[in-house]
């Protein structure tokens, strides 16, 4: 199995390098790693964010493991050249519309959550998001002068039919294999492709009679994930709400550092990342929570390379390194991103 490894910049080689790690103490099988440059790193190197031979790495590989991409030096280049773009081109590219991003309380982490214990410790959820339309790559797209001379932006939220039919279907499908009810995020009142969503969503569920399907706009639905998470099994919603929902889901289970995610084609082949960025702000510290990449390396074990015994046995050990009182600085502790992963590794006993 070839596993494209693009630690990216920022944090993202530090939480990389700790997830190699966990892998390979997990007794993970018949792993081979190529390393490739991505984001600000290989713009810096070779003047694109997504060299043709990173790319290439990731279209042969089996999975590929994501860090996190962006660089403050690198925000007023034109924006093809920006280090964004190559996690929005590694997406387009391989076709990775559906991205999940699970939301556990993990128990011990209770008092970390930015809610009461009582209600954080309901939370069980996955935002189903879809991740190749809408807003971040509709067109017409850009920057122009108005007749009056003033500067205008635009972009272009849309989707197709078949785009929103084949995200839903994922939404229906993890539905069935978790508690049976869907929740499918949209805007409808105000916005027309998301009434086309709702319209769409609804047909799709002819084909599931067995799941409980809600509809909920995405402003309520950001205070419902605070009000009370627990009511929410699995969530289908666009590219730009899920980013932001997921964000905030992350804050309700403790921390930024926890999100896993995982961006999947119609096949086995996919993409595993943390949610967060490449926190600038932490970088080169050794502060950063390496949790949510090794839980993308479990999620990839599972998804892509299918060894979920490994996986569980990451995703527990992750739980006893809590249990037994590790935290980096964003769940309050003082642990260090190694000493961290050192806990998770002497956790798998
Ligand atoms: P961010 O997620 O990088 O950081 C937000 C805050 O959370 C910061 O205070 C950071 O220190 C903290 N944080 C993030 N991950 C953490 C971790 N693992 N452990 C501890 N603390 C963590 O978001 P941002 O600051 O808005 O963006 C920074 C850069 O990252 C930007 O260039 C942005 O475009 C990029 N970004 C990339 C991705 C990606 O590669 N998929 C995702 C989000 C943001
Ligand atoms: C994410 C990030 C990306 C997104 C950015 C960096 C393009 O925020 O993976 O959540 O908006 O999808
Ligand atoms: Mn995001």
């Amino acid at each position: 199995m070839l596993i494209a490894l693009l630690p990216g910049d920022g944090i993202g080689p530090e939480v990389i390098a700790e997830a190699v790690r966990v892998l390979a103490a997990a007794g993970a099988r018949d792993l081979v790693f190529e390393t490739a440059e991505v984001g600000g790193a290989a713009y810096k190197a070779s003047g694109h964010p997504l060299p043709q031979a990173t790319l290439d790495v990731a279209r042969r590989a089996d999975a590929i493991l994501f860090g996190a991409v962006g660089d403050p030096d690198c925000d007023r280049l034109e924006r093809h050249l920006r280090p964004e773009q190559a996690i929005l081109g590694l997406r387009k590219e391989l076709g990775l519309f559906a991205n999940l991003r699970p939301a556990k309380l993990f128990p011990e982490l209770a008092d970390a959550s930015a809610l009461r214990p009582e209600i954080a410790r309901a939370i069980d959820l996955v935002i189903i998001r879809e991740l190749t339309g809408d807003v971040y790559f509709g067109q017409p797209r850009g920057l122009r002068k108005t007749d009056k001379g003033l500067r205008e932006g635009f972009d272009t939220m849309r989707y197709d039919e078949s785009e929103i039919a084949r995200i839903a279907k994922v939404g229906f499908e993890t539905a069935m294999a978790r508690s049976g009810r869907l929740c499918s995020v949209d805007k409808a009142n105000v916005l027309e492709t998301s009434q086309l969503w709702r319209d769409v969503v609804m047909e799709v569920s002819a084909d599931y009679p067995e799941v409980e399907l809600s509809h909920m706009y995405v402003d309520n639905a950001a205070m419902q994930l605070v009000r009370a998470p627990g009511q929410f099994d699995v969530i289908v919603t666009g590219n730009l709400f899920g980013d932001i929902l997921s964000d905030q889901a992350s804050m309700c289970v403790g921390s930024i550092g926890m999100l896993p995610s995982a961006s999947l084609d119609s096949s086995a082949k996919g993409l595993y990342e943390p949610i967060h960025g490449s926190a600038p702000d932490i970088a080169g510290q050794g502060k950063a929570n390496p949790l949510a990449t090794i839980l993308s390396a479990a999620m990839m074990l599972r998804y892509s390379l299918g060894q979920a015994d490994v996986a569980d046995r990451i995703e527990a050990a992750v739980s006893r390194a809590l249990e037994t009182g590790h935290r980096t600085a964003d769940l309050g502790g003082n642990a260090s991103t190694t000493a961290m992963c050192d806990a998770v590794i002497a956790a798998l006993g």
